[in-house]
């Protein structure tokens, strides 16, 4: 039986981290953005750390969605985000002072939370409670927004528009003051990016006038509209699968889904219109902040991979802690997701390497495993490493799939192998130019 229908049938691609967040994602973004007529952002907010590299130029996005240096292309700022009027102020001038306007191309969803300044506060009074066990957060208040959103006490873009924004803004800001003294945070002792609370506070509604000069819309109606019509649409993931809310290794996780489940609720899209999920990876891992990380190297290794990989981070410029690729967790996110398409990033990362290792599994109480256990720790993970010869050479100028050395043809493979899905791009350095496809 064939059912005829006169509706295009797009589905949206997905294009998300595999690891703990850092993989390129905004790289590879920029990279297919030409394939594409909306970019759209579905999840997280500015703890995301976006970096963008051509002609000489470098950009670091953190709730802007990587399409924006292509003028043809619509971006959008799905439901699923949470914004920091103040932080998103700032991309748009450093944006502008660059030539690149966004009014016209940039549009975001009236369902998206805002971060307030009292967010923020509670995220660093939080973390300061915790202590040792801090969860190493970027301090952007993304927990404590989350929070909000989910107890049902957030506050909207749409809501900017409404006449009684202040007095809910007021609301939700004396509420947040007595928590903070439950934790017995002084507010008003504590700075926010160099800014006492009452001067972010006024750069924060600085912020909100700045918001009002961008459409906002009903996402989840534009973006099924724009399938109807036929339009190409990518959804840009943040963070990374061993971060997500519920699959990540809890509590040292961020605040929402960072999966292919988190795009049809943070863009209103069903599951049956997902298309590629493509699944990022680096040739080797990272982690910023606390949490387990069974592969992580404490010795000369480790920091040769921080050196040549420049692995500090984006948003909060904390040294990365780094270690050898690790293919169970790899495999757990591709089982996740979904992914159709591996792309694997900052392969010339290894180029010094004689000897590369790769984790297959992990010892854990006496026995080998290949699955990723609920007691998640590094105390009860040893890693079982392969160990596979090193290209031992540079690759970064590399531009087609014919000039890959056979030694780096056969870590692909090995990967392939063991995931059951293609690796489509090897990326072998920052700039959009440093990308080969295969
Ligand atoms: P994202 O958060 O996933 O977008 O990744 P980040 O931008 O936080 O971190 C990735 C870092 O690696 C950035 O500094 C990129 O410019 C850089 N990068 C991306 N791809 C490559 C690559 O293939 N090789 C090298 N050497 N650097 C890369
Ligand atoms: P992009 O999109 C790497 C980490 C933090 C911390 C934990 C919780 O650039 O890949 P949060 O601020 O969300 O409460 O922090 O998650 N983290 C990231 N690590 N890349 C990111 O984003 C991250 N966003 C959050 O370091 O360990
Ligand atoms: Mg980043």
């Amino acid at each position: 039986m064939t059912i005829s229908t006169t509706r295009a049938h797009m589905k949206i691609d997905v294009l998300l981290g595999l690891q703990w967040g850092d993989e390129g994602k905004g790289k590879i973004v920029d990279v297919l953005t030409p394939n594409y007529d909306i970019i759209a952002r579905f999840q997280g907010g500015p703890n995301a750390g976006h970096t963008i590299e051509f002609e000489g130029k470098k950009f670091i996005l953190h709730t802007i969605p990587s399409g924006v240096f292509n003028k043809h292309t619509i971006n959008i700022i799905g439901n699923g985000v949470i914004i920091d009027p103040h932080i998103i102020h700032k991309e748009f001038r450093n944006l502008s002072s660059h030539g690149i306007h966004t009014e016209n191309n940039l549009l975001i969803s009236r369902k998206a939370h805002l971060i307030l300044p009292t967010h923020r506060m509670l995220d660093a009074a939080s973390e300061s409670a915790k202590g040792k066990s801090k969860i190493g957060s970027t301090l952007k208040g993304i927990g404590p927004a989350y929070t909000d959103k989910i107890g049902r006490n957030g506050l909207r873009i749409g809501d900017i528009e409404s006449e009684g924004f202040m007095q809910k803004y007021g609301h939700i800001k004396a509420k947040h003051i007595q928590l903070m003294g439950l934790y017995d945070f002084d507010y008003k002792r504590n700075k926010i990016e160099d800014l006492s609370f009452e001067e972010y506070e006024k750069a924060w509604f600085a912020g909100i006038d700045a918001i009002k000069e961008y459409t906002f819309i009903d996402s989840e109606y534009y973006i099924n509209g724009a399938l109807d019509s036929g339009k190409r649409i990518l959804a840009e993931g943040a963070q990374g699968t061993m971060l997500d809310i519920d699959f990540g290794s809890y509590p040292f996780v961020t605040s929402s889904n960072t999966i292919t489940s988190g795009v049809c609720s943070g863009l209103g899209v069903s599951p049956n219109k997902i298309g590629e999920v493509f699944g990022v990876f680096k040739a080797y891992c990272t982690r910023v902040g606390g949490g387990p990380f069974p592969s992580e190297l404490q010795d000369d290794d480790g920091k040769r991979l921080r050196d040549e990989g420049r692995e500090y981070g984006s948003t909060t410029g904390r040294p990365r802690r780094c270690g050898w690729l690790d293919l169970v967790a790899l495999k757990y996110a591709i089982m996740l997701n979904g992914v159709s398409k591996l792309f694997m990033m900052k392969t010339d990362v290894l180029n010094s390497f004689e000897t590369l290792k790769i984790g297959t599994g992990y010892h854990y109480q006496e026995k080998q495993i290949d699955y990723i256990p609920f007691e998640y720790n590094e105390t009860s993970l040893v890693p079982v490493y392969t160990a596979l010869e090193g290209w031992h050479q540079d690759i970064c100028g590399i531009r087609t799939k014919d000039q890959i050395p056979e030694i780096l043809a056969d870590y692909v493979k090995f990967i392939e192998n063991e995931t059951a899905v293609p690796i489509g791009i090897i990326s072998v350095g920052p700039d959009r130019s440093q990308t080969i496809l295969r």
